[in-house]
């Protein structure tokens, strides 16, 4: 499973790149607004840090305007991956970028027939969002399973599932075994990952352990 981190904060993308666990970045007008920076600027430092693919969302929202947008985006750098919301708008925009060997994240993914459609319009990556599910009292990782078993039905869909709005860990080991490609996971959440009182636990015991047998190994 790929990990993507989901932030335009370039200082913990840096931080978390250095763990080699990072294979791209997804930003969305939200986290560029809350990053306070220049939106090309910082995609610009966002792509030298992590060579994977990096989404950088549109804001027209007429197809002609964002293949405009998505024309200028894509000079940033070779791994910009175009993103665009489900709308029919976006979906002829993404067929466009597709068919060009551009990249392509279809966002704001919210039922099994949006991914349908996503897919069938050469999307490199469907982005349903699961936590805004969770929020409406609807099961968001039931639509994983759903998209997941569906494009499984057809080689000829390349699209990936790149699992969004993560809330929690255990919306990534879920999706993980579903056979979901991707996870963009916010930073927090992937420090969590890591987490297990068990083995600070363990840890303490065998360093006190070791102090005590008056050794060095280096
Ligand atoms: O980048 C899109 C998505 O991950 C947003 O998540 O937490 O705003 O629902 P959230």
């Amino acid at each position: 499973m790929k990990f993507f981190v989901d932030t335009a904060d370039i200082k913990e993308i840096r931080d978390l790149a250095a763990t080699g666990m990072l294979d791209g970045v997804t930003t969305n007008p939200t986290l560029i607004a809350k990053s306070g920076r220049d939106f090309f600027d910082v995609l610009k430092e966002i792509c030298a840090v992590v060579p994977g693919p990096i989404s950088a969302e549109v804001t027209a929202t007429d197809a002609p305007g964002m293949i405009a947008e998505g024309e200028k985006l894509v000079k940033i750098a070779k791994n910009i991956t175009i993103k665009v919301p489900l709308t029919w708008e976006g979906l002829k925009a993404c067929k466009h970028f597709t068919s060009n060997g551009t990249m392509v994240n279809v966002t704001l993914c919210f039922s099994a027939a949006q991914a349908l459609l996503a897919a069938k319009a050469g999307a490199t990556f469907i982005s349903p969002f699961v936590g805004r599910l969770d929020d409406i009292g609807q099961d968001g990782m039931q639509l994983i399973s759903d998209i997941v078993t569906m494009y499984r039905q057809y080689d000829y869909f390349k699209t990936e599932v790149l699992v969004a709005s993560i809330r929690n860990p255990v919306h990534i080991t879920d999706a993980a075994m579903m056979g979901a490609h991707v996870a963009t996971i916010p930073p927090s959440v992937l420090r969590q990952l890591v987490q297990h009182p068990l083995t600070d636990k363990g840890l303490e015991v065998f360093l006190s352990d070791w102090k005590k047998t008056g050794q060095k190994i280096a």
